[in-house]
C-alpha cells in the first residue's frame, strides 16, 4: 500500500467512524417523538407524508369524529397507528408526546385544552384558539404543566422570510414606512366551518400575512379594520347551500413601532388562476417599503419563490433566495417534533401565534364598532 492509498483508506475509515459515532450520538441524544393526529381531513394529506419523512417521528394515533376518515388515512399512508373517534378515547387509548390539532377551526381551543390537561404537547393548526383570552389560558396552562404548545403557520421558517428579516435588520431598506400583504382564493368547498361563526377568511388566510408582517416588522400596537360578507351563500360539497356567517372579505391596518404601518387584505372571493394550491403564482404577495429600498416576496408567503430587492436608483432589482432549501408550508409539526426530540428551540414561537390571534379578534371588533383597537400582546422579536 503506498502512502496516498494509505491516507485515502484511513480518511475513509475515519469518516466511517465519525459517521457511525454521529449516528449513535443522534440515537442516544434524540428521542423518537410519538405523534397523535386529531382531524383526518384535507390538510392531514399534507401533514402525514411530511411527518413520515422524519426518522424522529412515529405517528401512533389517528382520530376523527368521522371514524372512517381516521381508518382511511391509516390505510392510505400505511401509518400503522391506532384509530379513534373522540379525543377522550385518543387520550386514553394510546401513549404519545405531541398532538396535532387539524380539525375545524372552531374546535381547536377546546381540543388543545384537553390535550394539555392530559400532559400532551400540542401543535395546533391556525387558529390556536377562538379568542385571545382562550389562547392565553392555553399558553399559561402549558407553562404551568411544563409542556409546550405551538401554532401554525410556519411562514417564519422559510429561507425567504429569513432573508427579508435579515435585510430589514441590516438597515439596507433605510427607515421602514409601509408594508402590504395579500392572500385569497375563491374559498374552500369541502367543509362549511370556514363560513360559520369564528371561521372566516382572517383565521384561514389572513393569518399567514399577519404572521409574516408582524414577524418582519415587529409586534403591532393597534388595529383598524373593515370586514364584510360578499357572498351570502356558498355551495359545500355533500352539504348543499349554506349561509355565510363570518367575514369572507377583510382589510386590516396594523400600527407597528416607529410609525410603521402595514396593510393586509384577504378573502374567499379572490380570483386566482392558480387556485387554492397557488403553487405556480409568480407575482408578489408581500411588499415592504423603506426610504432606501424595497422588497417584494414572489409567490405567497407560505409558498415563497424568491425575494426581489431594489436598493439602487440605477441598477435593476436583484432576485434573491430562489432555492426553497427544503422548506414546505406543512413542515411546522415536523419541525416541532424535531425540536422536542433534540431540545433545540424552533423559530416558531407560541407568543407570535397568540399575537396574531389577538389581531384577528381586534380586527373584528374594529370593523364592528368602527374604532381603533389597542393590542396587549408582544412576542420575542426580531425572530431571525
Ligand atoms: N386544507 C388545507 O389545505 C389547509 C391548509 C392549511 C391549514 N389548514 C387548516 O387545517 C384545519 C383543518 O382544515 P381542513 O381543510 O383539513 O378541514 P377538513 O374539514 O377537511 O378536516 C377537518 C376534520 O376534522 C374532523 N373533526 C372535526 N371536529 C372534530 C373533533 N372534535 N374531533 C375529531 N375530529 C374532528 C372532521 O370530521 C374533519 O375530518 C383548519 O384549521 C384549516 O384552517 C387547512
Amino acid at each position: 500500500m503506498n502512502r496516498a492509498t494509505f491516507l485515502q483508506n484511513t480518511a475513509l475509515a475515519g469518516a466511517a467512524v465519525l459517521l457511525s459515532s454521529l449516528e449513535s450520538f443522534a440515537k442516544e441524544h434524540s428521542k423518537i417523538i410519538k405523534v397523535a393526529i386529531i382531524g383526518c381531513g384535507s390538510v392531514s394529506n399534507r401533514y402525514i407524508p411530511h411527518l413520515q419523512t422524519s426518522s424522529l417521528v412515529k405517528i401512533v394515533g389517528l382520530c376523527d369524529i368521522i371514524h372512517e376518515r381516521a381508518l382511511g388515512q391509516n390505510k392510505q399512508y400505511n401509518v400503522g397507528a391506532l384509530t379513534f373517534s373522540s379525543i377522550e378515547d385518543l387520550l386514553k387509548g394510546v401513549d404519545f408526546d405531541l398532538m396535532l390539532t387539524l380539525t375545524d377551526m372552531q374546535m381547536h381551543g377546546a381540543l388543545n385544552r384537553k390535550a394539555l390537561m392530559a400532559g400532551k404537547n400540542v401543535w395546533s393548526e391556525k387558529p390556536l384558539a377562538n379568542t385571545y383570552e382562550e389562547g392565553k389560558q392555553l399558553v399559561d396552562l402549558a407553562k404551568a404543566k411544563n409542556i409546550r404548545i405551538w401554532g401554525a403557520p410556519a411562514v417564519v421558517t422559510s429561507p425567504q422570510f429569513e432573508f427579508m428579516s435579515k435585510t430589514i435588520q441590516s438597515g439596507k431598506l433605510g427607515k421602514l414606512a409601509s408594508a402590504h400583504g395579500q392572500y385569497g382564493h375563491t374559498g374552500p368547498t369541502w367543509s362549511s366551518f370556514f363560513y360559520e361563526p369564528l371561521g372566516g377568511s382572517m383565521p384561514d388566510l389572513g393569518v399567514y400575512n399577519m404572521a409574516t408582517l408582524t414577524g418582519l416588522l415587529g409586534p403591532a400596537k393597534s388595529v383598524m379594520a373593515m370586514t364584510s360578507i360578499v357572498n351570502k351563500n356558498r355551495e359545500i360539497d355533500n352539504k348543499g347551500i349554506v349561509e355565510v356567517k363570518e367575514e369572507d372579505n377583510a382589510h386590516i391596518l396594523l400600527e407597528h413601532e416607529n410609525g410603521i404601518i402595514s396593510h393586509i387584505m384577504c378573502g374567499f372571493n379572490y380570483f386566482d388562476p392558480f387556485g387554492h394550491e397557488a403553487k405556480n403564482q409568480t407575482l408578489h404577495s408581500i411588499q415592504i417599503f423603506g426610504d432606501k429600498g424595497n422588497m417584494r416576496l414572489i409567490g405567497y408567503d407560505w409558498e415563497p419563490k424568491s425575494v426581489v430587492l431594489d436598493t439602487s436608483w440605477t441598477n435593476p432589482p436583484e432576485t434573491h433566495v430562489t432555492d426553497d432549501q427544503g422548506y414546505q408550508w406543512q413542515e411546522g409539526a415536523t419541525k416541532i417534533a424535531t425540536s422536542l426530540s433534540t431540545n433545540i428551540e424552533p423559530k416558531i414561537h407560541v407568543l407570535h401565534s397568540l399575537h396574531v390571534l389577538e389581531i384577528i379578534e381586534a380586527a373584528r371588533k374594529s370593523s364592528k364598532e368602527g374604532i381603533k383597537v389597542p393590542l396587549r400582546s408582544v412576542f420575542p422579536w426580531p425572530m431571525v
